[in-house]
């Protein structure tokens, strides 16, 4: 598995579970070619399996000595972490990372959030172990750059994350010594239960033949959407020699919706400005856009040409960057950059003005 799929694992549940399989296949690797009945590559070395046994488990497997405070968790986070999920981890419903817990949710171990339809679904409410968060961020955090965070680092950020979502206060530190005893708000509420982990569990989807008055066409009303498709490489390329299903060509798919960028308006020359190129990459703007290319937000040649005839475009550009928003472009919202100064967001609200280039 790439780096780049490591760190978008969608869940926190399926990060952990990929760092499961990783250890369960090294194990297999090993035990085989001490067997030597496959006579297939060689026997992975003990550094390469450390590199891939980070899994930190709530059973205290993998717990990593170290220690960090809230207020260390605090200085960190806006440097590093606040930029996409908000100051206070409340980002948008994307990419927020903190709220829904009530008080009563401690001592029942039972998030009511998760009881009402529109209740607030956040790592606070879901989450039934603490060991979990630190995993996830230890693993995929900062998505610009994973796995660059020492163990004392996560102990911090987890520890303010955790602060932010009210579950333990702020003069709090955490270490290898009180991660496993942490107590979440949905402790008791996770079950195995269900039709995924137990063959008597209850099916999510259950269908029965079509006996009558059935629908004499398949219509697909909804697919994978285009930003989407290529974002973890080639998909026919990865798939397995086994079962029925092989991935379909996603490098094709992107091509033929992305090639066409609309041509840009000549403008007349800019005034000199700090580099928005190099402001780009330095703020992780470049982690959802591209240039040309739709990342996760839209490409940004692609957003020049839609407001280049727009009078009031720097001001406006200037506001969505501040603030964010979502629907212009799709569902996906685009978080609030509360931490970029006034000038640089000016600056690429400019160069965007002027045809990003
Ligand atoms: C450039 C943007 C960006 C930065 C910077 C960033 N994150 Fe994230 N973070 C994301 C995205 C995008 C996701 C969702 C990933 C997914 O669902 O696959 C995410 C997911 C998470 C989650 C899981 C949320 C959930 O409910 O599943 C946690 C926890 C988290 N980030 C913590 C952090 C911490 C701590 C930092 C700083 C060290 C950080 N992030 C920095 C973009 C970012
Ligand atoms: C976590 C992903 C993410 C990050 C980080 C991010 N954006 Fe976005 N951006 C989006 C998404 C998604 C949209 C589309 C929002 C919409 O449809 O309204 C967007 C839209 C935009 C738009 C077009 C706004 C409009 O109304 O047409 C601009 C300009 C933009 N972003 C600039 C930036 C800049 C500058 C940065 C860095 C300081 C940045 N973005 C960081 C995801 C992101």
């Amino acid at each position: 598995m790439s780096r780049s799929l490591k760190g978008a694992m969608s869940t926190l549940l399926a990060a952990v579970l990929c760092g499961v399989t990783a250890t369960a296949v090294a194990q297999v690797n090993a035990a085989s070619t001490e067997a030597g009945r496959i006579g297939l590559g060689r026997a992975a070395t003990a550094i390469e399996i450390a590199g891939w046994d980070i899994d930190v488990r709530p059973d205290g497997h993998g717990v990593r000595k170290g220690r960090g405070t809230v207020a260390q968790g605090q200085d960190l986070y806006d440097a590093k972490c606040a930029s996409c999920h908000g100051t206070f981890g409340e980002s948008n419903r994307y990419l927020s990372i903190a709220g829904g817990v009530k008080p009563d949710d401690l001592k029942t171990g039972r998030a009511s959030a998760l009881k009402s339809p529109d209740g607030l679904r956040t790592l606070g409410t879901k989450l039934n172990y603490a060991t979990t968060l630190w995993d996830y961020i230890n693993r995929a955090m900062p998505w610009t750059n994973p796995q660059s965070l020492t163990p004392d680092e996560v102990y911090a950020l987890t520890a303010y994350v955790l602060h932010l979502n009210e579950i333990v206060p702020a003069n709090f530190e955490l270490s290898d010594q009180n991660l496993t005893k942490v107590q979440m708000p949905n402790r008791n509420g996770m079950t195995t239960d269900h039709g995924m982990l137990s063959v008597k569990g209850k099916p999510d989807v259950q269908g029965s033949s079509c006996m009558k008055d059935c629908v004499k066409e398949v219509k697909i009303t909804s697919e994978l959407p285009a930003f989407a498709r290529n974002q973890h490489d080639n998909l026919a390329e990865q798939s397995r020699p086994l079962g029925p299903t092989r991935g379909i060509d996603t490098t094709i798919y992107d091509a033929s919706r992305s090639a066409a960028v609309p041509a840009r308006a000549a403008q007349a020359a800019a005034p000199a400005l700090a580099d928005p190129k190099a402001l780009l990459a330095q703020k992780a703007c470049t982690a959802c856009h591209g240039l040309t290319n739709k990342v996760v937000g839209p490409g940004f040649n692609d957003v020049a040409a839609r407001y280049r005839d727009k009078a009031d475009a720097v001001s406006y550009l200037v506001k969505k960057i501040k603030s964010g928003g979502e629907g212009v472009w799709g569902a996906v919202p685009m978080p609030p950059q509360t931490a970029l100064k006034d000038d640089d967001a000016h600056a690429i609200a400019k160069w965007i003005a002027g045809g990003a280039r």
